[in-house]
């Protein structure tokens, strides 16, 4: 399974190296086999070279150049950051990016091999619109992208149940997944207000490979708790494989 934190607008350089170094420490001794990835805020990306994979949360498709305010593959790549965010629900409904800009960033970091992990999911209008119309609504965010691109990992997030408390019901999230699965058989990740006391029902859900965790992964203990439970998930099915 692959369990992701998403540190947003949080956590200081020093925070986040503390952040990391307690999360490894317990992958390590716990013998976590998931994968693990944590995309820092952009000024507290750091070279990170044991179990967990620090991602960026978003970058400029450009190596370098004038894009104020902007970091490009240069800047990514002196931390060894080979595993990026597209198309976050508040890239695109805070900062404004349209799908043609998030095709350029999907095409650019695929061509530098990026493990890319491109994230849908609908508005509550939308969503209040029918489930068809929000399947239209979804399938267009798949538009320009490389749906069998080797490196890729799709999260399917609710606009309205990021940081809101709310999640679907785990019917709709099967629903939708295995809609979305027909679209691509890349992993498929939810997320929207995972957190420790339901990360376990989540994980558990068929169609769902991983969980995309933002306010919930923000303490690192309660982020340690969530890899863990995905690994007792995991041994439980292998135990009922075999037995
Ligand atoms: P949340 O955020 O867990 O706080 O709902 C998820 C995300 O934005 O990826």
């Amino acid at each position: 399974m692959i369990i992701a934190a998403n540190l947003k607008t949080n956590l200081t350089r020093a925070k986040t190296i503390s952040y990391l170094n307690k999360v490894e420490r317990f992958i390590e001794k716990n013998s976590i086999t998931q994968e693990v990835l944590v995309f820092p805020a952009t000024s507290s990306l750091v070279k990170h070279q044991a179990g967990i994979k620090v991602g960026a949360q978003n970058a400029y498709p450009a190596i370098n150049g004038a894009f104020t305010g902007e970091i490009g593959y240069e800047q990514l790549e002196e931390f060894e950051i080979k595993t990026i965010l597209i198309g976050h629900s508040e890239r695109r409904h805070v900062m404004g990016e349209t799908q043609e800009e998030l095709v350029k960033k999907f095409n650019f970091y695929k061509e530098l091999g990026f493990r890319i992990v491109y994230c849908v999911g609908e508005p509550l209008s939308v969503r209040e619109s029918g489930h068809d119309k929000m399947m239209e609504y979804i399938s267009r965010q798949y538009e320009g992208i490389d749906v069998m691109y080797k490196n890729l990992i799709v999260a399917y997030e609710p606009v309205w149940a990021i940081g809101s408390g709310l999640t679907p019901t785990p019917e709709d999230i099967v629903t939708i997944h295995k809609e979305l699965k027909t679209k691509s058989t890349a992993p498929l990740l939810y997320g929207g207000s995972v957190k420790v006391t339901n990360v376990q029902e989540v994980l558990s859900l068929d169609g769902v490979d991983g969980v995309l965790v933002g306010s919930a992964a923000l303490y690192a203990e309660h982020f340690c708790s969530m890899c863990e439970s995905a690994q007792l998930l995991e041994k439980k099915i292998n135990n009922k494989k075999e037995s």
